[in-house]
């Protein structure tokens, strides 16, 4: 048995433990968010938060990542209350087919949780590993832009907040 926590939430599976982290999430776990592109390292369809950082699932064996905090795009918000990244994404409308949009989200998560006032270049740099076939690619750095500006007046909310108390 392999113990791991995902968005929080302990589980156990039973599986081979060179299996990759992306088939355990989808055929164990039944969270299908991640996909499947080309298996290789080399798309970023499956890209998944291990330890705060963007890693490739499809290439992750099971067992590295035993007890260390694992984070999928299921984890960031629900269609009915979707997070501050999905939010943007929805308002700039930077999903065409979507089949990328999970891994260039939990890329874009993993950017703005170390720097939500990340630059236009930074965003550029930092989501190059996920590619989107269709070309929606301004319009995803508008979104990561835009989520990360909602943070910051989010954070300085809290702040003026907690002064006031
Ligand atoms: Fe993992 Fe392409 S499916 S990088």
């Amino acid at each position: 048995m392999i113990s791991l926590t995902v968005n929080g939430k302990p589980q156990r599976v039973d599986a081979d433990p060179a299996t990759p982290l992306l088939y355990v999430l989808r055929n164990d776990l039944q969270m299908n968010g991640a996909k499947f592109g080309c298996g290789l390292g080399q798309c970023g369809a499956c890209t998944v938060m291990i330890d705060g950082e963007a890693q490739f699932s499809c290439v992750t064996p099971v067992s590295s990542v035993q007890d260390r905090p694992i984070k999928t795009v299921e984890g960031l918000g629900t269609a009915d209350d979707p997070g501050p990244l999905q939010r943007a994404f929805i308002e700039e409308q930077a999903a065409q087919c979507g089949y990328c949009i999970a891994g260039v989200l939990m890329r874009a998560q993993a950017l703005l949780e170390k720097n939500p006032a990340v630059s236009e270049a930074e965003i550029r740099a930092g989501l190059s590993p996920n590619l989107c076939r269709c070309g929606s690619h301004a319009r995803i750095v508008r979104a990561v832009r835009r989520a990360g500006a909602a943070m910051q007046r989010a954070d300085a909310d809290r702040q003026t907040k907690g002064a006031a108390q």
